[in-house]
């Protein structure tokens, strides 16, 4: 049978904690740094975000994902027996060994699955649909669960104002099914790309296998994020915009004719500069940023659940998603819910 997937369900999850802009240039205050409510929400649009108390097992990664995992099976009216196949999308992973994906599997009993992580940072969760949907066309796979899930604010820099103003902590999911090809609700473009030659614009330099956490290592925080902010921004706008362009050029489809686009919530300016240049206006364009930051691989995911729940995504219509991240990654996806 010639096949097509399709986004049957999604869910999310995030911890309890909210974390202000002021709560931020509180922390900052102990390092001597200033910033500020104001410039907090011009520069970025972030009001607040969510934590996770990892002493807390209900709030690491793998227990985020389940119970988004959870809510988006119930939703597209599928057990955890029928998943066959999980892809979890994080760079925050439990552990390094196993994957997370195995730790989820575990959680929510998907005895009958087989499960990996990706690691394509932000990009992660539209890197996980596609792969999703080539597992699904070669036949392989039936039903996949894929989650966005990361636990970011553990590799956050508390005293680089650059950014730990921008993360935070959550989780989404969807269930990707096969359906006939001829199906109108299917997953219907998509475009990747990455240029390792970015890397360094936004990585952890140490606690992989190339270079060891050391004490004086630690002191530097070379085990956290590092990030070049400003050249990160430019190259976001070129690269959301060329990857939605490309998707959209496959179906021949103008922009116009989008119900909605989820783009990945780094920057309430970046988005609005890429949504400029695609040619979808604002009120189009799915946002939850101001409210839970950039929450990395779990952002589209998020935002699409929240957009589904409360209506404003209705069955029939095109969504166009959108990101980029560390790598640097990128990548488009649009369907028809
Ligand atoms: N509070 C107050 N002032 C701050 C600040 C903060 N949190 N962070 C930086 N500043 C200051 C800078 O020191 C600089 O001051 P100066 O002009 O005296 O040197 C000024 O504000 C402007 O800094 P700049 O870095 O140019 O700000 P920006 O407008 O580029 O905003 C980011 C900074 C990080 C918000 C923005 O560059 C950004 O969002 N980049 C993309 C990051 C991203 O998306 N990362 C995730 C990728 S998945």
């Amino acid at each position: 049978m010639e096949s097509a997937a399709r986004i049957i369900g999604t869910g999310s999850a995030f911890p309890e904690r909210r974390m202000t802009n002021d709560d931020i240039a509180q922390e900052l205050i102990r390092f001597g740094l200033k910033t500020n409510n104001q410039w907090i929400i011009e520069r970025t649009g972030i009001i607040e975000r969510r934590i996770s108390n990892i002493q807390n097992e209900a709030e690491i990664n793998s227990s985020l994902g389940a119970r988004a995992a959870k809510i988006a099976l119930e939703r597209a009216g599928r057990k955890p027996e029928d998943i066959d196949q999980i892809i979890y999308a994080t760079c925050s992973p439990d552990t390094l060994m196993p994957s997370t994906a195995c730790w989820l599997q575990q959680k929510i009993g998907a005895r009958s699955a087989w499960a990996m992580d990706i690691n394509a940072a932000c990009s992660g969760f539209i890197y996980g649909v596609v792969t999703a949907e080539q597992f699904i066309l070669s036949g392989h796979s039936k039903t996949v669960l894929v989650v966005g899930g990361e636990v970011l604010s553990q590799w956050v820099n508390w005293q680089d104002r650059n950014i730990c103003i921008l993360f935070g902590d959550g989780a989404g999911a969807a269930v990707v099914e096969q359906v006939p090809a001829r199906s109108s609700q299917r997953i219907l473009s998509s475009h990747l790309s990455s240029d390792g030659n970015l890397s360094k614009l936004l990585y952890i330099p140490a606690g992989g296998s190339s270079l060891e956490v050391t004490p004086e290592r630690y002191a530097q925080n070379l085990h956290k994020m590092h990030m070049s902010g400003r050249e990160l921004f430019k190259v976001a706008v070129r690269t959301l915009t060329e990857c939605a362009l490309r998707t959209l050029e496959k179906l021949h489809m103008p922009a116009i004719k989008l119900d909605w686009f989820v783009p990945h919530q780094a920057n309430l300016r970046i988005i609005e500069a890429v949504a400029n240049r695609i040619g979808i206006p604002m009120e189009k364009v799915i946002i939850n940023l101001d409210r839970f930051g950039n929450t990395s691989a779990a952002t589209i995911p998020t935002a699409l659940d929240e957009a589904i729940r409360d209506g404003r995504i209705r069955e029939g219509q095109t969504v166009l998603t959108d990101a980029f991240g560390s790598g640097l990654t990128a990548g488009a996806l649009l369907f028809r819910w």
